[in-house]
């Protein structure tokens, strides 16, 4: 049967709320009412404005590419879809790394792929394994699909990885799309893998690093006419952007480093208490947590929805367990609350541990 739902987006949409969530993967929200606009600045005239060059330019300027291989769309989730939708026929083979971001793999099956996998080993911190993706790489293989920096794990893939992956879709006549979603927050800010070949196509958005999830502002970056492409599929989909936002959207390009303020000092105050939580814990395996916005520890004692249900129950925390991302012994946990509650939360979490041991 055709997919027509993600189960995990729903789940993260609709979960109970608790005090302390470890579950989120986004820094604390950025106000735009703290910069300096006035309404006039919106555009309040009901026009819309087909492909609205200067937030084209805004983000192509931030990223080092032309305004022609940007594609602007809502969120890093319709930017996936539309690029999927122009690399995807239905029956195409498409490969894509396990573990993964839901929605990734369902927005394939939605759009007929025949899917296969590469695997992530837990074991190598989940780095990414270009021999892995040649294992699973075929003639017909069409598309090759994975996030850096990795969700759920946080590895940071580095341009020599993806280059060789580069290498292996070329050999197919293929594509590689990475979702960079979290990019931004690893340390130095790397460059975006569209500028490695022209068979690299990356998504990203001003949600996770940059805390404004509710403008929706995300983008494709792919070679030029590739880009044409996915403009014209658009004109099925959503056809022009909210042009508010895109305004909101320039706005927060022109102040990016008030919109990114303390966040990137956050990420480290909570990574490092992370990595401290971690040296204390015979009970869990995981790599340290350098450049990213969460983490994928391994329990040792099994199925992690008995420690989310203890934890919610008794704790007012929660954590998202493993099995949304294929593997039920593992758990995400993410680093962008507030210092105080992202510690009052790891302490929490410690003591659910300690009750299941
Ligand atoms: C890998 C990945 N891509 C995309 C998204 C959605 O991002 P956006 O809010 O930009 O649509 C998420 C959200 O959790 C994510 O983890």
């Amino acid at each position: 049967m055709r997919t027509m739902r993600s189960d995990y987006m729903h789940w993260a949409k609709f979960k109970p709320p608790v005090r302390y969530a470890l579950t989120g993967s986004e820094v604390p929200h950025f106000r735009m009412d703290s910069l300096p606009w006035s309404v006039a600045d919106l555009d309040l005239d009901g026009a819309s404005h087909p492909r609205y060059p200067p937030l084209r330019e805004a983000i192509g300027r931030r990223y080092g590419v032309p305004a022609e291989q940007v594609v602007s769309a809502d969120g890093t989730s319709m930017a996936n879809m539309l690029a999927l939708a122009a690399l995807i026929a239905p029956g195409d083979e498409v490969l894509i790394e396990q573990p993964t971001y839901e929605p990734l793999l369902q927005a394939a099956r939605f759009l007929g792929a025949k899917i296969k996998r590469f695997e992530r080993r837990s074991e190598d911190g989940f780095a990414l394994n270009p021999t892995a993706v040649a294992t699973a790489a075929t003639p017909a293989t069409r598309l090759i699909v994975l996030t850096n920096v990795h969700n759920p794990s946080g590895a940071l893939a580095g341009e020599e990885q993806l280059r060789a992956i580069g290498s292996i879709a070329a050999e197919c006549g293929a594509r590689v799309l990475i979702d960079e979603v979290y990019l931004d927050a690893a340390i130095p800010r790397p460059r975006s893998a569209v500028h490695l070949g022209p068979e690299f196509v990356t998504t990203s958005s001003l949600t996770k690093v940059y805390g404004l999830s509710g403008l929706r502002c995300g983008w494709v970056l792919a070679e030029a006419k590739l880009a044409e492409r996915i403009w014209r599929l658009n004109d099925l989909f959503g056809v022009n952007q909210a042009h508010a936002a895109e305004r909101l959207a320039c706005i927060a390009f022109d102040h990016i480093g008030e919109v990114l303020g303390d966040s990137p000092a956050l990420l480290q105050r909570n990574r490092a208490l992370f990595n401290r939580f971690l040296d204390g814990r015979n009970d869990l395996e995981c790599t340290p947590a350098v450049h990213a916005l969460t983490a994928f520890p391994r329990w040792l004692r099994g199925d992690t929805v008995r420690l989310d249900t203890l934890l919610r129950e008794r704790y007012d925390t929660a954590v998202v367990p493993g099995r949304w991302f294929e593997m039920p012994d593992h758990f995400r946990v993410g680093f962008g609350s507030p210092t105080k509650d992202f510690a009052e939360g790891l302490s929490r979490l410690g003591g659910a541990l300690d009750d299941l041991r």
